[in-house]
């Protein structure tokens, strides 16, 4: 469903992203893992067009798009069918979490309102907060905040949901609640894409993985595979770092 080719991405004349290669198919749940500094972010910042790329290709929902061209009604259409939850939440303090969930489905999609709250409340209860509907931001957990983030990603009904390190703000006693919630949506066919330090979301949860370092994708493979027989010395070496912890 989603090929990504040849990504090239510097800045300041210094390339983050070099020749970043990586296909993902339905249903599939990506854990994208490596020190910070990798260029993990860019990556899924230039997927989404929150950063421009130098080049590449990519191949989504049928279209073929030029990563250095891209047309402002491309990156519109292929927003609206793609999710993205930040490692700051990003929502609107001065919008309660029903409407924070909602404001997307009104503005951008003109829905009417009955419809995108009863979705909204719909999304809001997947994760787990129907009830804190009419809270606002300052009144949620950092945990109870990032569900809401991603009931807003999952009430748009996308094809795929970006997430970069979705608990890495978090207290540790507010993570399991958030991963739990990704579990649920992995399980129910979901297709994501996970920047993540959780080694065991990735070994559990996901699917696939994806190695990067220095802007390069070390490694990838299905994830059973990956953490069992990882082929590269650097990998096995970055493995351990993270056992040894
Ligand atoms: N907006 C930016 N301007 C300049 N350099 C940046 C910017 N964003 C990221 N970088 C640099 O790109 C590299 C990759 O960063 P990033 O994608 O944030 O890595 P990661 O998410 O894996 O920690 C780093 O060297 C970082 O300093
Ligand atoms: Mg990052």
């Amino acid at each position: 469903m989603l090929d990504l080719l040849h990504l090239n991405k510097t800045y300041d004349g210094m390339q983050v992203l070099k020749d970043i290669s990586l296909h993902v198919d339905k249903g599939d749940v990506t854990a994208v893992i490596g020190p910070s500094g990798s260029g993990k972010t860019t990556l899924l910042r230039c997927m989404n067009f929150l950063a421009p790329a130098d080049s590449g290709t990519l191949a989504f929902g049928g279209g073929t798009y030029d990563l250095a061209h891209m047309t402002k009604r491309d990156i519109a259409s292929i927003r609206m069918r793609t999710g993205f939850v930040f490692q700051s939440f990003n929502l609107f303090a001065n919008k309660t979490a029903l409407q924070n969930v909602t404001e997307g489905l009104i503005v951008a999609r003109r829905m009417p309102k009955d419809e995108a709250n009863a979705i909204a409340m719909q999304a809001l209860e997947r994760v787990g907060l129907k009830d804190r509907a009419d809270h606002y931001p300052s009144q949620l957990s950092g945990g109870q905040q990032q569900r809401v983030a991603i009931a807003r990603a999952v009430a748009t009904n996308p094809e795929i949901i970006y997430f970069d390190e979705p608990t890495s703000a978090l207290d540790p006693e507010l993570i399991g609640e958030v991963l739990a919630v990704m579990r649920d949506l992995a399980a129910s066919g979901m297709t994501m894409l996970v920047v993540t330090h959780e080694m065991r979301f990735a070994r559990d949860v996901s699917s696939r993985v994806v190695f990067m370092e220095d802007g390069v994708i070390v490694e990838q493979n299905a994830a059973e595979a990956f953490f069992e027989q990882p082929e590269k010395a650097r990998t096995r070496a970055f493995l351990k770092t993270i056992n040894d912890r």
